[in-house]
């Protein structure tokens, strides 16, 4: 038997953060989290099911990966095979439209792309709900890059009850997300080493206190298409959450000297009436929100400055889904 399947993934940007865990061999987070898709940075994976492999074989952008990244995908792919009752081992040919490892969520989108081109070349018919299930025991975030537009990420309490689901498709609200790229490099601490310094954190306790009311204005922004409200719970949140990595122990400080300069970048734009907030995930590079008015005229401050690699501009975006054109197709983003 030999049969391939490509999936379409997207990263996804949190406005409200999964930081830290209840079970960590599940990934079942300790709140749930909102986000939406991206729709410029995504993964796309061919997955080929072939019984005449010995072992799996897997590609990042043509070329061999790491052990580590290895293991990760033999791992996924086993709860694959496991749920299909199978050995079947794959040919795995994956490629980012954005730099890898350097908190732009590329596990959400890698995971949730090789999950549904896996479990689609094994033929396994699977619905949105158990899709999200099983790219979130890959990484915890990949289950919010399964369904469409903006979504929630329901924490549940076992392996069946912790899933996610869209709130909104895609064209409910043309927001942009300007990934404002400082940092190419891969981070040093991944989020799962950092998951579970969570609880290290004096202020941990108190950030899942509070973190209901920004679930709930969150949800009311949406409703509402409020974007001050949005913008202003996402920044309070994203500080909430450094906050927490920042006083583990060990320490995490993703930041870089030029994430600060963005965010005081964004509160002289909005001083200026171009109103448009931040959100940043596990590395230096720093989520930019605003409005289609303004996304143009942001998109282009941050361009001319010299510090910055890149802009990458997102629309909101539908989750992962199969395509029809090859791996190596992919037009590259960077
Ligand atoms: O899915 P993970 O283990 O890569 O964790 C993601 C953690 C954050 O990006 C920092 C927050 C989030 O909710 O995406």
């Amino acid at each position: 038997m030999k049969n391939t399947a490509i999936a379409k993934s997207p990263a996804n940007i949190a406005l409200i953060k999964y930081w830290g865990q209840r079970d960590k061999s599940l990934n079942i987070p300790n709140n749930d989290s909102i986000s939406f898709n991206l729709s410029a940075a995504f993964t796309i994976t061919q997955a080929t099911a072939d019984d005449t492999l010995k072992e799996d074989e897997i590609t990042l952008a043509g070329r061999p990966v790491s052990d580590l990244f290895a293991k990760k995908v033999i791992k996924q792919l086993d709860r694959v095979r496991e749920l299909a009752g199978v050995k079947t081992r794959f040919l795995i040919e994956t490629e980012n439209s954005f730099p890898t490892g350097a908190g732009i969520a590329s596990s959400a989108s890698g995971m949730s792309a090789l999950s549904l081109a896996a479990a689609s070349a094994l033929k396994l018919k699977l619905s949105q709900q158990e899709l999200s299930i099983l790219a979130r025991k890959g990484s915890g975030s990949a289950s919010r890059s399964i369904p469409d537009g903006f979504v929630r990420w329901h924490q549940g309490d076992s392996d069946q009850s912790s899933y996610a689901e869209s709130l909104y498709p895609a064209d409910y609200w043309d927001l942009h997300n300007l990934v404002v790229v400082v940092a190419q490099a891969e981070k040093k601490v991944s989020s799962l080493a950092g998951h579970q310094l969570a609880e290290t954190s004096p202020l941990y306790e108190s950030r899942l206190k509070h973190i209901k009311d920004s679930l709930n204005s969150v949800v009311q922004a949406l409703k509402n298409q409020d974007f001050t409200l949005l913008g202003v719970t996402a920044e309070a949140e994203a500080l909430n959450m450094h906050a927490v990595m920042m006083t583990s122990q060990p320490s995490l400080i993703y930041w870089a000297p030029d994430t600060l300069r963005i965010l005081q970048q964004v509160a002289d734009l909005r001083n200026d009436g171009q109103e448009c907030y931040f959100t940043i995930d596990a590395g230096a590079n720093v989520h930019v929100l605003t409005e289609a008015k303004n996304a143009q005229k942001i998109m282009k401050f941050f361009e001319s400055q010299d510090y910055v690699k890149q802009v990458i501009d997102n629309l909101p975006a539908r989750g992962a889904h199969l395509v029809s054109e090859n791996v190596k197709n992919v037009d590259r983003v960077i």
